[in-house]
């Protein structure tokens, strides 16, 4: 590419920040140019830079400098509705936004003169020691984007020995999962309204070897997923054939819900959950359990009292509610008000190893990743998400270098600011 070329790249990609940035509304669906690319499905991340132009697409996983490289190519393999499930949030997009604009909120204080030729990512997360903070967030249905889905994404995460969550909504299931992983994985639990269905769930997860659970609290009604219903509308196949309407249809793809009886279920939506479940769940297992979806302090002290072993500060990936509001703004205030007693984690918007850097600053003790795997599953399958994580993890050793530390553990709240 010409010098020419990456110059009126860059203008383009600025512009389109601009048009995405409240500061400046210009004209037209997210004010592109006539001239310019496709109109993506929703506005642009105003920190990517990745190429956009169909002939300018990364050919290989190894070709990728940064993660964002794989949702274009993700984009041409997968079909609308099924990337426009994975891209969407909710109604005006403004938390899918801020989940990115909020690590702006945040500098880091690297120091210097402490050598850091040897870089140690090792933590231990609810008594088990994962080579890198970078956790693999559940998200659903992986087949909508690659034949090998969750295994693929499994035997993805063992290389770099990445804490992997399974979420309840997975094509495959968690016996196969785990064996792809060749270690214990968690489990993401959706509660439905029938309090069976969920302890049916938990059985079967810790009968394969989960030592955690992770209660989705989050997604208590219906959403307007704005992108997804455009998207589909992109879309010219029979959706009928897979999405046949009912809940027992729904769940013959979901398959870790396999001879669990499903007749009194009503809805899957847990509208009814509320504190008492977990009290209820704490009594009725012994696996370790994460809260996921907490974004208040008020809910994080909560989270304590019920005897929860760790929480998730989730918005998840932007699709819980269109509030507005980073989880990396909402994370200090959890971090104070749970002062260390129990692990905080954190997702929604992570993409670079700074981002990550930021969070185990302010207090979290991991960070899970969504979407950018999925890029890379969508592109290349398990190759891309291989590299998706590879690049994390060597972009958080790049800034952990930056930053004057050589291990997680020395990454204190002195590493980081909020900006003025
Ligand atoms: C599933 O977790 C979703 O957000 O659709």
């Amino acid at each position: 590419m010409s010098r020419r070329d990456i110059v009126a790249a860059s203008r383009r990609r600025f512009m389109q920040f601009l048009a995405g940035s409240p500061l400046l509304a210009l004209p037209g669906v997210a004010g592109f140019a006539a001239d310019g690319p496709k109109p993506r499905s929703k506005l642009p991340d105003p920190l990517t830079w990745a190429p956009l132009d169909p002939d300018q697409l990364i050919a290989s996983p190894k070709d990728a400098i940064n993660v964002f490289d794989f949702e274009p190519v993700c984009r041409k393999n997968t079909p609308p509705a099924h990337f426009g499930y994975m891209a969407s949030g909710i109604d005006d997009e403004v938390t899918l936004r801020a989940n990115r604009e909020g690590f702006l909120k945040f500098q880091l204080r690297p120091r210097r003169l402490n050598d850091v030729s040897k870089v140690d990512m090792s933590v231990d997360l609810l008594g088990t020691k994962f080579d890198t903070p970078i956790v693999v967030a559940p998200t659903g249905g992986n087949l909508f984007i690659h034949p090998e889905g969750e295994v693929a994404v499994a035997r993805a995460a063992r290389p770099g020995n990445h804490a992997q969550i399974l979420s309840a909504s997975a094509n495959y299931t968690v016996e196969e999962v785990t064996a792809a992983r060749g270690a214990p994985i968690w489990f993401q639990l959706y509660v439905s309204p029938d309090w069976n269905v969920g302890m049916a769930l938990a059985k079967r997860a810790r009968t394969a070897g989960c030592p955690v659970i992770a209660v989705t609290v989050d997604r208590v009604g219906g959403r307007n997923q704005e992108t997804m219903f455009r998207l589909r509308r992109e879309d010219a196949r029979d959706c009928i054939e897979c999405h046949k309407p009912g809940i027992t249809q729904r769940a013959l793809r979901r398959r870790n819900y396999e001879g669990i009886d499903l007749s009194n279920l009503k809805s899957w939506e847990s509208s009814n959950l509320t504190w008492d479940f977990l009290k209820r769940l704490r009594d009725s297992t012994k696996m370790k359990i994460l809260v996921k979806g907490i974004v208040t302090h008020e809910d994080a002290k909560l989270c304590i009292e019920h005897g929860m072993d760790g929480l998730i500060v989730s918005n998840h990936g932007a699709r819980g509610e269109d509030n507005g509001r980073s989880t990396i703004d909402a994370l200090p205030e959890i971090v104070e008000a749970v002062g260390g007693r129990i692990p905080v984690l954190v997702d929604s918007g992570f993409r670079r190893g700074t981002d990550i850097v930021k969070a185990l600053a302010i207090g979290a003790s991991a960070v899970c990743v969504g979407r950018p795997y999925l890029w890379g599953l969508g592109a290349f399958g398990q190759p891309g998400v291989e590299r998706v994580l590879e690049l994390l993890r060597i972009e958080l050793r790049a800034a952990m270098q930056q930053c004057g530390v050589k291990s997680i553990r020395e990454i204190t709240p002195a590493f980081v600011r909020r900006a003025t």
